[in-house]
């Protein structure tokens, strides 16, 4: 068993780690790191459950190895927030009803993140685009598009969205 050690660093967090070659990003950030929010439906990069940044680009975790992010930012539904303060993607999810058992939302808003990030603007249709790597079993999906047209909104109007990140407007961001 050939092992590696490697640099992550998550939510702006080094973390130095020993894993073995097969082992998957999802494995390291849940079982060696304790980011549980990243869950793990298929391992199978079917459901999208366990979508994280790396270096700021939606990716789904359990189709990475570890040691291919040696090096890395890796951002996760943990880091969402600021300072307590939701992040506009979570406060839509919340007021739109965007979830039920809440097993695909970190992936789904991981996804938003990173799809709004590029499309600011999107239609119905565009978002149902965005989302289609990221499967839900309860919700029926509507109020999952609600919640992520909300979400551009609420990012148009008081923040800009910029690589998973949101600068407010008195923080130098460019909000309208
Ligand atoms: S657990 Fe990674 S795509 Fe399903
Ligand atoms: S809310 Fe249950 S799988 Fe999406």
């Amino acid at each position: 068993m050939t092992e590696h050690d490697i640099t992550l660093t998550v939510n702006g967090t080094e973390h130095e780690l020993t894993v073995e070659s097969r082992t998957l990003l999802a494995h390291a950030l849940r079982d060696e790191l304790g980011y549980t929010g990243t869950n793990i439906g298929c391992e199978s990069s079917l459901c999208g459950a366990c979508t994280v940044h790396l270096d700021g680009d939606a990716v789904k975790s359990c189709t990475v190895l570890a040691v291919q992010a040696d090096g890395a930012e890796v951002d996760t539904v943990e880091g969402l927030d600021t300072g307590g303060e939701f992040h506009p993607i979570q406060e839509a999810f919340q007021e739109e009803h965007g979830l039920q058992c809440g097993y695909c939302t970190p992936g789904m808003m991981m996804t938003a993140v990173d799809f709004l990030s590029e499309n600011p603007d999107p239609s119905r249709e565009e978002i149902r685009e965005g989302l289609e790597g990221n499967l839900c079993r309860c919700t029926g999906y509507q109020n999952i598009v609600n919640a992520v047209e909300s979400a551009a909104e609420k990012m148009n109007t008081g923040a800009v969205a910029d690589g998973g990140e949101v600068r407010w407007p008195d923080e130098g961001g460019e909000g309208e």
